[in-house]
């Protein structure tokens, strides 16, 4: 008889439960004969600990319960020596004793992980998600259940640093024989699917939803580049069984908007990259989870899509990239590596199109290539061993002079405009720097940048303006400790006629929001971009369907919104405390790249030029001259500017004379 006691104290219920000569199936260790992905037959009491008992529900391809397998490991060697046993469980229907044990000697997991058949056990522990892990004592006696510890915040969310190890706190004190201080936590990551669900057709004769007819067509559309083999997201949404393993993630997650990624506000610019579902299609998807996700008529289903797995945009005239492949260690923060890749031309090149291609899409979070011409990536690359240097900041360490574009998930690539392109000056150093995520194995990576020269005249060079408040680290910005919805504001003044072409918005951990608008001289505003929901794990660069034209005088305003509250999963520090501008991910940002072209086609080769750092810094002065007139400027950038100003009329004379 399952017992219904009100929610009373575990012991409580433990005590009064055996009391009347009944126990909980969820409180006592589980029985039964399971069948282990190594084979052969395993009694669950004969991989229990003499002393306690770590179960931990897995997947193969939930990549929370993945990235946790470093930490498993690591748990089970450090607590062997006490008698704990650390046993993996897979109830995951549809993943088989084949995929688990490929999986097992991929991610090189250090304990026995069997198949709980019919997901029965996660049912009596009711556990619903991966990686749920339970811990029972020497008597089998359920003392914790829930997550393993607070690293994640959310699903899709950045690895934070652990401020509470729960699993860890609780084996503790199970082992000294303490009663274990928070015997129950939620746990951050992918249902368990517990039901397989059952077609029923459509009531009042409305036409049904099958997968071969309605589903397929759109998972290939707004999906599979992404949730296919090798592909960036996951695991893969190919098939029928894919499909409706996935099933309620698939609703859930279309129809809160969060897949397709997508972060621009709809009716904030119109973007060539933009990725979104129809109402309709949202809709689709409801119907057919409500309905039990029906397969239907295998012969309608639309023919595969193919990917290219190579350059998609050709053969590149030249390709950059590492001598030798990088290794990923397998676990911890989020890694910034920068590849210096040195360019040998005797003459500037125009660069129409960089297609960057991943060397493993299981790491590579986003890519990034600098220009550098300083020669400052050199030292850095010889200070650091292996290929490349790592820098703890998403800058790549020297300040760039300009950039040759990148790569984020989902990106498709494409070429610059007629006429327009990114002038690579010679001598210089691409230096690329790839942000990778770890897996929970070590991975292996040789990503490669493929550079299309401009085979047409070019009129206009493309330069990239950053809309900041002025002077970055020197601008005063600071973020209150605790405010959860902290303004910045900033405004450029465009001193030439110009065309946007691009913006790439940036922020770090404490970004909520970011609009830009843009003002022209007779007042019409027109919406650049707006992300209402900034998340650093997702930065993307936004390419307009057609450039912007934007006139001499018009006014850029951006107001950004931070959090720096608790409430804030993704704040690095608790308590929270004053935040300025600063390069690590700890520190803020608040920038908005906006890719430009001059509305002018230039006159003769030298005016497409890189510009020295002179004409950057008296560009970037100009931008700013209306906003000290109107009194907006803070005294730091008024003082900055005075700087800069004396600096620039020194170089003129330099120049000069
Ligand atoms: C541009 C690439 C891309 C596209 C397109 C995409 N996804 Fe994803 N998806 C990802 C990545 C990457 C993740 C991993 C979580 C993250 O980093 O945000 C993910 C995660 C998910 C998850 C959650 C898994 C988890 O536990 O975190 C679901 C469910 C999902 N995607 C479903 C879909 C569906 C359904 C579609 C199409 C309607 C889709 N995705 C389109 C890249 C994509």
């Amino acid at each position: 008889v399952r017992m219904t006691a009100p929610r009373i104290g575990l012991t409580c219920l433990i005590a009064w439960s055996l009391a009347v000569g009944e126990v909980r199936a969820a409180d006592v260790y589980p029985r039964g004969t399971l069948t282990s992905s190594q084979g052969g037959q395993t009694d669950l009491s004969g991989v229990r600990g003499a002393k306690a008992t770590v179960l931990v529900f897995l997947s193969v391809e939930c990549p929370i319960s993945n990235g946790y397998v470093p930490a498993l490991n690591a748990l089970a060697e450090k607590y062997a020596p006490q008698g704990v046993k650390v046993v993996g469980l897979n109830s995951n229907p549809g993943q088989s004793l084949r995929d688990m044990e490929s999986h097992r000697r991929e991610y090189h997991i250090g304990f026995p992980v069997v198949k709980d058949a019919g997901a029965s056990m996660a049912r009596s522990l009711e556990v619903k998600e991966c990686p749920a892990v339970c811990v029972f004592d020497e008597q089998g006696e359920l003392k914790y259940r829930g997550r393993i510890d607070d690293r994640y915040g959310r699903r899709g969310g950045p690895v934070n640093a652990v401020r509470r190890a729960d699993l860890e706190e609780a084996l503790r004190q199970v082992l000294a024989g303490d009663k274990v201080s928070q015997p129950r936590t939620e746990v951050v990551g992918c249902p368990i699917q517990l039901t397989i669900p059952k077609a029923s057709a459509p009531k009042d004769g409305a036409p049904q939803i099958t997968y071969s007819e309605h589903i397929a067509p759109l998972l290939q559309r707004n999906c599979q580049q992404c949730h296919r083999p090798g592909g960036i997201g996951p695991f893969a949404l190919m098939n029928y069984d894919q499909a409706l393993a996935w099933a309620d993630d698939i609703r859930r997650f279309t129809a809160d908007g969060s897949m397709p990624p997508w972060k621009p506000v709809e009716g904030w610019g119109d973007f060539r990259n933009r990725r979104s579902m129809s109402h309709e299609e949202i809709q689709q998807i409801d119907r057919w989870v409500q309905a039990g996700c029906p397969e239907g008529d295998r012969s309608r289903l639309p023919p595969p899509p193919q990917f290219v797995d190579g350059w998609t945009l050709g053969e590149p005239d030249f390709i950059l990239g590492p001598s030798e492949p990088y290794t990923v260690s397998s676990d911890g923060k989020d890694e910034y590596r920068c590849f210096v890749l040195p360019t040998n031309f005797d003459d500037d090149q125009y660069v129409v199109a960089l297609e960057v291609l991943p060397g493993n899409m299981r790491v590579v979070h986003h890519v990034i290539a600098f220009i550098d011409t300083s020669g400052r990536s050199n030292k850095l690359d010889a200070a650091d061993s292996g290929p490349g240097y790592t820098t703890t900041q998403a800058t790549p360490g020297f300040l760039p002079v300009s950039g040759l574009g990148g790569w984020a998930p989902g990106n498709v690539p494409d070429r610059l405009p007629d006429g327009m392109a990114k002038v690579l000056p010679k001598g210089a150093n691409v230096v690329m720097q790839v942000h990778y995520h770890k897996t929970g194995k070590a991975e292996i990576d040789q990503t490669r940048l493929g550079v299309h020269l401009a085979k047409k005249p070019i009129e206009r060079a493309v330069r990239v303006l950053p809309v900041m408040p002025f002077g970055g680290p020197l601008s005063g910005m600071e973020i209150p400790a605790g405010a959860d919805h902290h303004e910045i504001r900033c405004s450029v003044t465009l001193p030439v006629d110009m065309q946007a072409i691009g913006v790439t918005p940036h922020m770090h951990l404490l970004g909520k929001d970011m609009q830009l608008t843009a003002t022209s001289p007779d007042g019409r505003v027109e919406r650049l971009l707006y992300v209402k929901n900034w998340d650093f794990n997702w930065q993307e660069g936004y390419k307009f369907r057609r450039p912007v034209a934007l006139a001499r005088g018009t006014r850029i305003d951006m107001v950004a919104h931070f959090d720096n509250s608790t409430a804030n999963q993704n704040n690095p520090r608790n308590p929270p405390e004053v935040v300025g501008w600063g390069e690590q991910t700890f520190d803020e940002m608040c920038i908005a790249f906006l890719e430009w072209a001059p509305q002018q086609p230039a006159k003769d080769r030298a005016e497409l030029k890189v510009p020295p750092t002179r004409e950057v810094l008296r560009f970037m002065l100009e931008c700013q001259g209306p906003n000290r007139r109107d009194g907006k400027m803070t005294p730091q950038a008024e003082f900055l500017m005075k700087l800069l100003e004396k600096r620039l009329k020194k170089m003129d004379e330099e120049a000069g004379g």
